[in-house]
């Protein structure tokens, strides 16, 4: 039956989703799925029922497409989608939740406070020590994050995070390894993909770096030494199982340069499938091309 892939959307990832929902539509015609782009900022999704759509593949990014929104609305509608379900999409989408889950699960994430004012990230900016990271709850690709480094910056930097979310979260920033890993399936056979280590200059992995220059550098092998690799690895399936994730995700992990602990900063539940983007270069490191690899996540589409 016909696919439609929802992409675009009114969040402030909506560049990033336009780019992703491209390559997984050429991606899926290339191998004559019957596929089609649909832009819920544009089109009531309700016109999927009345267009006969069988599935969607969802590539939208942010608040609207990833946050259990959109999710809940094919439920009822009756349409399976690719990823997530509605309460695993909700609280992956919601930082603050998400590591208050982890905690509860005893899986490591960097030391947080919820903040909502100026006042209260200099507070937490005390608890914390520096440098701190402060960003939106409830966002993606990096806007409005800020490394903040000494007391003065705590306002500029609440301010840019609430601009996009009321819900601010102010974490230790762990110095280390940036890395990034992949996890498809779901229960018992949700598996791991090759773990990615980024190395963005001066450590800045910010919107900028993430889409739109190429002075990254991604390694994959991450060449880590083996039993690191799969400490992340099991890592991520457990933080994937901790929310009850399903299909696909992409979990952001620091390990610490100290003593080589793995923390767990998020899960993205509708990762970017950009040309830039991390999945589809872990996926082609385990030899599944960018066109099975939609395939693979359209085929565990599901209510
Ligand atoms: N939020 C972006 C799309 C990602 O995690 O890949
Ligand atoms: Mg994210």
């Amino acid at each position: 039956g016909k696919v439609a892939v929802l992409m675009g959307g009114a969040s402030n990832e909506r560049e990033v989703s336009l780019m992703s929902g491209g390559g997984v539509l050429n991606a899926l015609r290339a191998r004559g799925v019957d596929a089609h782009a649909f832009d819920p900022a544009q089109s009531d999704l309700g016109e999927l029922k009345s267009h006969g759509y069988a599935r969607c593949f969802i590539a939208l990014h942010g608040r609207h497409g990833e946050d259990g929104t959109v999710q809940g609305a094919l439920e009822l509608l009756g349409i399976p989608y690719t990823g997530p379900g509605v309460m695993a999409s909700a609280v992956a989408m919601d930082k603050i939740m998400t590591k208050r889950l982890w905690r509860a699960d005893g899986l490591p994430t960097p030391d947080w406070r919820l903040v909502a004012s100026a006042d209260e990230t200099a507070q937490a900016f005390r608890d914390l020590g520096a440098p701190m990271i402060v960003k939106p709850s409830r966002e993606g690709s990096t806007l409005g994050l800020t490394k903040v480094t000494s007391i003065g910056q705590c306002e500029q930097a609440y301010r840019a995070a609430a601009r996009l979310d009321p819900e601010v979260l102010c974490e230790q920033f762990i110095d280390g390894d940036e890395t990034t890993c992949p996890v498809l399936g779901q229960g018992g056979g949700a598996t791991a993909l090759p773990v990615i280590r980024i190395v963005a200059p001066e450590g800045n992995y910010d919107y900028q770096n993430k889409y739109f220059t190429d002075v990254t550098q991604y390694h994959c092998p991450s060449g880590l030494p083996a039993e690191e690799e799969e400490r992340i690895q099991q890592l991520v399936v457990q933080c994937f199982r901790s929310l009850a994730c399903r299909g696909w995700a992409r979990a952001d992990i620091m390990v610490r340069a100290s003593d080589r602990q793995p923390f767990l900063l998020e899960i993205n539940t509708s990762p970017g499938m950009t040309g830039h983007s991390l999945v589809p270069m872990s996926a082609r490191a385990a030899g599944i091309s960018y066109e099975d690899l939609c395939l693979r996540i359209l085929a565990d589409a599901s209510l």
